[in-house]
């Protein structure tokens, strides 16, 4: 088996990335975490990756100031370096430009803390107990240019409790997010899910391909 070369994106903690890289230690995973790339020079992530002996990047984004585009370019040089094939962002908390995600079309996916649709955005865990949700949860998707709005892959369902607070229903969430992720890549990896033609769809442009 040929195993797919992945890069993580992340900002901060990494808990999602050190998910991923313990599940590629399996030999019969078909995916291999080749690179961690960091746009904050002090993202805790960056010393997780660095101890299993991950090549790790840091393109801070502070210099290149408004121009984005500059910024994907770099992110670009360190996946060639690399020989990327398949992006994973994990808690990457900054806006990729249309082009640089339409250049990874399909090949780029995303985790995020709730049921989308419901909750894009931030504090979902706060707006989910506010809106009296009674299940909550996170999503694998595929990135489009519009944030939190690609294709679902696969999500994961946690009940929320009448005492829940945002703390302890973030962490009941992470859980879950942590055992989603390393399935929902596989997914991809293995190209058991593939995104087709999906700006000329109005329905998900998912297309199973299930073989097993
Ligand atoms: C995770 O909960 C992830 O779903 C969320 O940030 C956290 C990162 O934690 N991502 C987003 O909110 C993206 N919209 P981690 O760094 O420990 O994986």
């Amino acid at each position: 088996m040929q195993k797919k070369r992945v890069a993580i994106l992340i900002s901060g903690r990494g808990s999602n990335m050190a998910a991923l890289i313990e599940a590629a230690k399996d030999k019969d995973y078909p995916a291999e975490i080749a690179l961690v790339v960091s746009n904050r020079t002090n993202a805790a992530g960056l010393e997780i990756a660095k101890a299993n002996g991950i090549a790790t990047a840091v393109v801070d984004h502070v210099p290149f100031g408004k121009d984005r585009h500059a910024f994907d370019r770099a992110l670009q040089t360190e996946f060639d370096r690399h020989r990327i094939e398949l992006v994973c962002l994990a808690g990457f908390m900054r806006l990729l430009t249309d082009s640089f995600v339409n250049a990874w079309h399909g090949r780029m996916i995303n985790i995020h803390p709730s049921l989308l649709p419901a909750f894009k955005g931030l504090d979902t865990h706060t707006r989910a107990l506010a809106a009296g949700a009674k299940i909550h949860g996170a999503t694998v998707h595929f990135v489009a240019p519009e944030m939190d709005s690609g294709p679902i892959i696969a999500q994961a369902e946690v009940p929320v409790a009448a005492d829940d607070t945002p703390a302890m229903l973030a962490a009941r969430v992470l859980e879950a997010e942590h055992r989603l992720y390393p399935l929902a890549l596989r997914l991809v990896a293995e190209g058991r899910v593939q995104l087709r033609d999906a700006e000329k769809s109005k329905t998900p442009g998912i297309e199973p391909g299930v073989t097993g």
